[in-house]
């Protein structure tokens, strides 16, 4: 990819295939074009859909693109990490809590059920639901009613549910840990996100796509795209951590490239493949001598942070974007290390 074509206008428009309020759904493989078109199938109806993925895939994105083309894109879309709460707490999370149902519980509140009246409830990562509130969850999906903690009264709601999980749900089942029952009630359609390697064709377009973006983000106007050796690099990785790994890849390039031209010494390691040496601050293969890990760690890590501080003018909250992590740790981060 050079400077001129990423100046040309639009170059990539025609095949960017859906705007969602979370972004562009980008690619042209007859993959993504059939993940869309099942999108648009789905998103009219009110069926609840799994989406299944690897991590990075897209989930998020796919949910989003349905709120956006459903009946219920004027209401909330409200998204509940199943994983993310102990079973006390997630169960109030969801379901809302009256007054005084447990310490502390000074006032009533309202569940993310409830905040998603009339819209999408999105769930994510549901293979990690406790077993008890995977019943709650089953009640919530056959009835579309529940009860708050510590209340007695009977809630009605309208609500579209989505769940998204990158395990296996069969084989929970089949280990017992998640409920066949829900599992059919969930899974009345499945969309599956396919991985990066399965649709190679579409990494040159997501380079491309978000390379314009981290430029623009950036702040440089150096900046002149990359030669041909790390193009072959990206396009020769197999991207585990699918879009998202992508994404931070260009993010961290654009940002911490030296020069103008983004070299393959300028992406990560793993990246680069048998064939480049690595740097001594970073060596993509173990010197014989050993090295202390802890140390080159540390160091690679200061080092990109620092830079991404002294480039972003100390702007935190766009070093931490940069750098693919929230703000917190980073200013915890930059004190730790004591950079400065
Ligand atoms: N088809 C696509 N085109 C362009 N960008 C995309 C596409 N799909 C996802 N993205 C971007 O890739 C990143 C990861 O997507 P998303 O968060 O939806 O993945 P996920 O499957 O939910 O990941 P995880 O399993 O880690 O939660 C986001 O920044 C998103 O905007
Ligand atoms: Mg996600």
């Amino acid at each position: 990819m050079t400077h001129e074509n990423t100046e040309r206008p639009h170059a990539n428009e025609r095949l960017t295939l859906r705007p969602t309020s979370r972004g562009k759904i980008v690619g042209t493989s007859a993959k993504i074009r059939g993940v869309i078109e099942t999108i648009d199938r789905i998103a009219k109806s009110n069926c609840n859909v799994l989406i299944t993925g690897e991590s990075g895939t897209g989930k998020e994105s796919a949910v989003a693109a349905i709120h956006d083309a459903s009946k219920r894109s004027d209401k909330t879309l409200v998204t509940v990490n199943c994983g993310a709460l102990p079973e006390a707490l997630m169960e109030s999370e969801l379901f809302g809590h009256a007054r005084g149902a447990f310490t502390g519980a000074h006032v009533t509140r309202l569940g993310r059920v409830a905040q998603a009246e009339g819209g999408t409830l999105f769930l994510d990562e549901i293979g990690e639901l406790p077993m008890p509130l995977q019943a709650k969850l089953l009640r919530l999906l056959q009835q579309r009613e529940y009860t708050p903690v510590g209340d007695n009264r009977t809630i009605k709601c309208d609500i579209r549910i989505i769940a998204a999980t990158n395990r296996k749900l069969a084989d929970e089942v089949a280990r017992g840990t998640f409920r066949e029952d829900l599992y059919y009630r969930l899974n009345v359609i499945e969309l599956n996100l396919p991985a990066l390697r399965e649709r190679p064709e579409d990494i040159e377009l997501l380079v491309e796509h978000f390379y314009r973006d981290s430029v623009a983000m950036s702040g440089r106007d150096d900046i002149d795209g990359f030669d041909a050796e790390a193009i072959d690099a990206m396009l020769a990785h197999d991207w585990p951590g699918n879009i998202r790994e992508l994404e931070n890849v260009i993010q961290r390039a654009v940002l911490l490239a030296p020069g103008p031209v983004i070299r393959r010494e300028d992406i990560p390691a793993n990246l680069q493949g048998a064939r480049a040496a690595g740097s001594s601050a970073m060596p993509s293969q173990l010197p014989d001598e050993g090295i202390n890990l802890r140390e080159v760690i540390e160091e690679f890590e200061s080092s990109l942070v620092r830079q991404a501080l002294e480039r972003t003018k100390w702007n935190k909250n766009q070093a931490a974007k940069l750098l693919g992590m929230n703000r917190t740790t980073l200013v915890e981060m930059v004190k730790r290390k004591r950079i400065g």
